[in-house]
């Protein structure tokens, strides 16, 4: 059987890596993708050592002509993409809250977490329309869930509100590719021991990854939903 062919953003570590590995050893053809070229190939060349099929490509989420570029090269190499997982996100707002962030942050924010994926989608829907069973998967976080208080008051508004966005941007793009074989969905992975959850998260890569691999790969059947431990959640 053909092997489907999947793009992981921010796949030179944390969640992304793992998610990679894990797909990987699935038997899906990995385009691990990250801004920096040699931490990306070096982190590719680990998987590979493992005896998986994946690839390097360099992907800055916040650079218009770098996401047209990766869409170009796999419209070229492979002709068709199965699936793709918006994983790269960046939280730096700091010790700064509603009353004191600059715009810069939440500029640069939403560009990564948000606008990135945006047209990261836009560009590859074309040739995920060649799959016979396209996955978009957005890792999102119950930060930006309205309903669980966005993280609370007293810090991350930015990144908060880049969540609510990408969890937005996942129904709204869900609904208007209803027609296609592409299902859209976000997830939680819960917090996550990376450098952006640091050490004292409770939760494993392998824990955090584990939704976001189901959703690319399992029999879901569902589009525009938000998930958490492989159940639909409200937010
Ligand atoms: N860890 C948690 O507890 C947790 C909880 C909820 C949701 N999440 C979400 O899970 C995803 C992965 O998080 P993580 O914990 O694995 O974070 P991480 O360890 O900080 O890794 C973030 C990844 O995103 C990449 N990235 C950031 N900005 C980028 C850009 N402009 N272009 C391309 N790549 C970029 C980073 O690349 P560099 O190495 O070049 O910086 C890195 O590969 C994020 O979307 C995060 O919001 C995490």
């Amino acid at each position: 059987m053909k092997r489907k062919i999947a793009i992981i953003t921010g796949a030179n570590r944390g969640i992304g890596f793992e998610i990679a590995k894990q797909l990987g050893k699935l038997g899906v053809t990995v385009i691990m993708t990250a801004r920096k070229e040699d931490q990306g190939r070096a982190t590719c060349d680990k998987l590979k050592k493992e005896g998986l099929d994946v690839h390097f490509h360099q992907l800055e989420m916040t650079n218009e002509s770098s996401i047209h570029k990766l869409a170009d090269d796999m419209q070229e190499q492979f002709g068709v993409v199965d699936i793709l997982v918006n994983n790269a996100g960046i939280n730096i707002d700091g010790n700064k809250d509603t009353t004191n962030i600059d715009l810069d942050t939440v500029r640069t924010t939403m560009e990564t977490n948000v606008y990135g994926p945006l047209l990261l989608s836009q560009v590859l829907i074309p040739l995920m329309q060649s799959s016979a069973d396209g996955r978009i998967v957005n890792v999102s976080s119950s930060m930006g869930a309205l309903n669980e208080g966005m993280g609370g008051y007293g810090g991350n508004f930015a990144y908060s509100m880049s969540k609510t966005a990408l969890n937005a941007l996942t129904i709204k793009l869900a609904g208007d590719i209803s027609s296609s074989r592409i299902t859209v969905n976000s997830m939680c992975p819960g917090w996550v021991r990376t450098d952006m959850g640091t050490a004292a998260a409770p939760r494993s890569v392998e824990q955090g990854a584990d939704t976001a691999v189901w959703l690319a790969t399992g029999d879901v059947g569902m589009t525009g939903k938000f998930f958490r431990d492989r159940e639909v959640i409200s937010w």
